[in-house]
């Protein structure tokens, strides 16, 4: 039987949601993963220090009997932020960047940044503490067409953000493109992004083609399999601006099977584990651990784990659903039988 041991993972883009919805998202990323960013973006977004502070001890509440779990948490960039708010987030030793949705690019982000030069002073006050901005990287223009909002956010905002905070950590969260990934390759070294296991599973066919699959539907929105080829090149190539986020994004079945479906892909059951499978097809297994445990936290100058991780070829079988309380969420790769299984090698 192949197996690995790595350090512990940790994930770098998870949305974890609030409510009695922690007692299951918790346990499904505290299962293997030891750290994660925790995304801002509630119903009523996280936007100070001491929401962020109230959010964080509801999630640890849920971290199970006997699992370490350290969420890291993130504040939601508004235009109408003060620089102090920021000043407060540098201080705090549980706030480890802030996060720009542009408003209405993605789930919970109206209440996001409506005039990208209006936050010029918050991410000023950033680059001066070097704490990480965390970006949504599509433009909102209904003209430009989904499968571009990506490439297009990159020439409007991206590039004139880097150019002017040349000492501001970026986090090109959940890319999708090639465009993304050459853009970051090229990019200095505060420039780093994130990639999700669907991304690298899947392409728009999966989502489209012989039927639309609304479980598959996440923004940004699968790409072609170009991009696709692109982007699990970035995460196998031992570069270290390329690392794990998942953006597992839970919502009930009743939102995402509708006419007007959620975005957002549940993959916090089988996110390592489908990391696993996609580096194994492309021979390059020896370099999850790197893309999973170390790059992430070397961008976010926090220390690697100690405790392991094993991963066995071993075939086991993802939940048809998961519930918490009455409501049921379809995970990634519902149903379907998976070849490489993690688990925590439990130490004293
Ligand atoms: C995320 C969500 O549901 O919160 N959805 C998604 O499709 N990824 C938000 C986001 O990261 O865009
Ligand atoms: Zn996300």
């Amino acid at each position: 039987m192949r197996s690995i041991v790595i350090n512990q993972p940790d994930d770098w883009h998870l949305h974890l949601r609030d409510g009695k919805q922690l007692a299951m998202t918790v346990p499904a990323s505290a299962r293997v993963f030891a750290r994660a960013i925790v995304m801002p973006n509630l119903a009523n977004p996280i936007i100070t220090v001491s929401e962020a502070e109230c959010y964080r001890a509801r999630i640890l509440e849920q971290v199970p009997a006997g699992r370490h779990f350290d969420p890291l948490m993130t504040l939601y960039l508004q235009d109408a932020m003060s620089t102090d708010e920021i000043t407060k987030a540098d201080a705090h030793p549980c706030i480890y960047g802030c996060k720009l949705y542009p408003a209405g690019a993605t789930t919970h982000s109206t209440r996001g940044v409506n005039n990208i030069e209006f936050i010029y002073p918050l991410l000023e006050k950033m680059a001066n503490y070097e704490m990480p901005l965390l970006i949504h990287g599509e433009v909102t223009d209904p003209d430009i067409d989904i499968f571009d909002r990506e490439a297009v956010f990159i020439d409007r905002y991206l590039l004139p953000i880097c150019e002017r905070f040349p000492q501001l950590p970026i986090v090109f969260e959940h890319i999708t493109t090639k465009t993304a990934v050459d853009f970051v390759s090229q990019a200095p070294s505060n420039v780093a992004a994130t990639i999700t296991a669907h991304h690298l599973l899947y392409n728009r066919n999966t989502l489209l083609a012989g039927g639309i699959r609304p479980h598959y539907y996440c923004l940004p929105i699968l790409k072609t399999e170009e991009d696709r080829q692109a982007l699990l090149a970035a995460a196998t190539s031992g570069v270290p601006k390329f690392f794990l986020g998942t953006d597992s994004a839970p919502h009930t079945t009743i939102q995402k099977e509708s006419a007007c479906g959620c975005a957002g892909i549940f993959s916090a059951p089988c996110a390592l584990e489908s990391y696993a499978t996609v580096f194994d097809a492309h021979h390059s297994l020896d370099k999850l651990e790197n893309f999973a445990s170390r790059f992430g936290a070397e961008f976010y100058r926090l220390p690697l784990n100690t405790q392991k991780v094993e991963i066995k070829q071993q075939e086991w079988q993802v939940p048809a659903v998961v519930a918490a309380g009455e409501d049921k969420f379809i995970p990634m790769c519902a149903g379907e039988t998976l070849t490489w299984q993690a688990k925590p090698i439990l130490t004293g």
